[in-house]
């Protein structure tokens, strides 16, 4: 796992933006895993906003989204779908039919994540992760199996509780659909991103406890090509 601790919140997300910019370029057919969350907003930003003038661009990108809440309406705006819409695809340059996402409301759910799988076919180029408070990945709860695929799970009571900045109501999902630790860890390349004071204790256990499917950062010391890109809050037990 590589290391990368900024100083300042806006440095890391200039971090972030500079190593993106720079694999669109080398590969403008990036196919990529996109999270939501609170943690990847700034970066979202600011793509979007390069995007718009010019800079890059994500005409020949596919992106999956990473995961999604069940039992919320489908307008709901704590729905992965619509945070992830509103953050970056409403103002990027993707083919309407190159974001890819889970349907909650299918009415076969193992159907819907073996489409899923299908989808996404080979490994991604580039996954894009934040962290848990227990250090759970997409909606991989500490336990997953790491030959885990697409899947329903039952959300872990401190993700379910951690929902509720997401949410305008207190009807909390206990469930969604997630992509595997089996995808994220095959991809040619992950990114996990953490900000802020809250995130110190998990990324000091992910960075220096032991590598176990108990915490599944961990396991993305194992992969060859992992960057691990903090704030300094984040990063203060580093
Ligand atoms: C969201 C996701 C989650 C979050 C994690 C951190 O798509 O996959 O694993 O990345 O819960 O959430 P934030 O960024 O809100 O602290």
């Amino acid at each position: 796992m590589n290391i990368l601790k900024f100083d300042q919140e806006s440095t890391w997300v200039e971090g972030i933006v500079t190593f993106w910019r720079d694999r669109l370029l080398h590969n403008p057919a990036l196919k990529m895993c996109l999270p939501t969350g609170l943690t990847p907003n700034q970066a979202y930003a600011e793509m979007a906003r390069c995007c718009k003038k010019g800079q890059l661009s994500f005409s020949k990108t596919s992106i999956y989204l990473l995961d999604e809440y069940g039992g919320l309406s489908a307008t709901d705006p704590g729905k992965s779908f619509n945070m992830l819409k509103e953050r970056l695809i409403n103002h990027i340059d993707l083919p309407k039919d190159k974001f890819h996402f889970l349907n909650t409301e299918a009415t076969k759910l193992d159907e819907e994540c073996k489409g899923y799988e299908t989808a996404i076919g080979g490994r991604f180029d580039l996954v894009l992760l934040g962290i848990g408070l227990n250090g759970h990945l997409g909606l991989n709860e500490p336990g997953s199996e790491i030959e885990s695929g697409v899947r329903k799970v039952r959300l872990a009571p401190s993700s379910r509780e951690s929902c509720q900045r997401y949410l305008k109501h207190n009807q909390l999902p206990e469930w969604g659909l997630t992509i595997g630790l089996k995808q994220l860890l095959a991809a040619k390349e992950v990114w996990l991103l953490a900000n802020g004071g809250k995130k110190a204790e998990i990324i000091e256990r992910t960075v220096r406890g032991e590598i176990s499917n108990q915490l599944p950062a961990s396991l993305l010391r194992n992969h060859p090509k992992c960057f691990l890109f903090v704030d300094g809050e984040a990063g203060s037990r580093l």
